[in-house]
């Protein structure tokens, strides 16, 4: 098993009332899975990966990736074991307008390894996303989905296990996100997981594991006949 999350809690307090934004959240995947959690604005996606992906610490519970829980290693030991096994890519636009393109997708290695060139490594991820000729580009004259594309191959870069991405489709016409969903497809294939959060209810056809959220619970294979009320919520 790739990814473990245990009773997974992360309790906020809106005004002074304490509340779960996680709320005792169990999952598993395996190599390869293409998950995909489904939930409206505010019921907990972002918090959940941005507590797999450790920029986050919970309240409770347990996160274990290959086996191993990385609350019980040392600060810099876990972000190097993350940083070398999750890719993340963030909700919006995340990309470095004073950077090109090719230079954005070599910046994780840089800032945690600088040795070695990798720019053969940047331009064949460039490649396996679809936009290798704009890597001398910047970031302002690209559009929407290829700014995604770009985030998606930066996230990649160090080879990860697993791949978060919080939202890749939002703001993108349907074609284009069918794109980005078929492109995230196809990196599951190649045997990383990728579990992917979102309120897009045509994102669903693509996944194998397929997860609402609804205020901070998680709920697995929703039965079909509650897919048209997340539809027209
Ligand atoms: N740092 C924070 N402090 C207090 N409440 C927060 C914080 N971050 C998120 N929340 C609240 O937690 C809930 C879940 O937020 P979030 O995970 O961003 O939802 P989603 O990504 O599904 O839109 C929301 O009600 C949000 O307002
Ligand atoms: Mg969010």
């Amino acid at each position: 098993m790739l990814l473990e999350v245990k009773n997974l809690s992360k309790e906020y307090k809106r005004g002074s009332k304490p509340f779960f934004a996680v709320r005792h959240v169990n999952l598993k995947l395996d190599d390869g899975d293409f998950a995909i959690i489904i939930g409206r604005s505010g019921s907990g996606k972002s918090t959940l990966l941005n507590l797999i992906g450790g920029l986050l610490t919970p309240t409770s519970g347990e996160i274990r990736i290959s086996g191993r829980n990385l609350a019980l290693v040392n600060d810099k030991e876990g972000s190097l074991f993350r940083n070398s096994t999750i890719g993340f890519v963030p909700q919006g636009q995340s990309i470095l307008s004073s950077l090109t393109v090719l230079d954005n997708v070599r910046l994780p290695h840089y800032l945690w390894n600088r040795q070695g060139d990798v720019t053969e490594r940047a331009l064949s991820l460039l490649d396996q996303v679809g936009i290798k000729h704009l890597a001398n580009a910047y970031p302002q004259h690209l559009s929407g989905g290829e700014l995604r594309r770009v985030a998606i191959a930066r996230a990649l870069m160090n080879n990860p296990r697993l791949l978060l991405a919080d939202e890749p489709t939002n703001d993108l016409d349907s074609q284009t996100a069918g794109e980005i969903l078929g492109l995230l497809s196809n990196i599951a294939r190649t045997g990383t997981t990728v579990l992917m959060v979102t309120h897009d209810t045509q994102a669903i056809k693509f996944g194998n594991r397929i997860y609402e959220m609804i205020d901070g619970d998680l709920l697995e294979s929703i039965p079909e006949n509650t897919w048209s009320k997340v539809a027209s919520s």
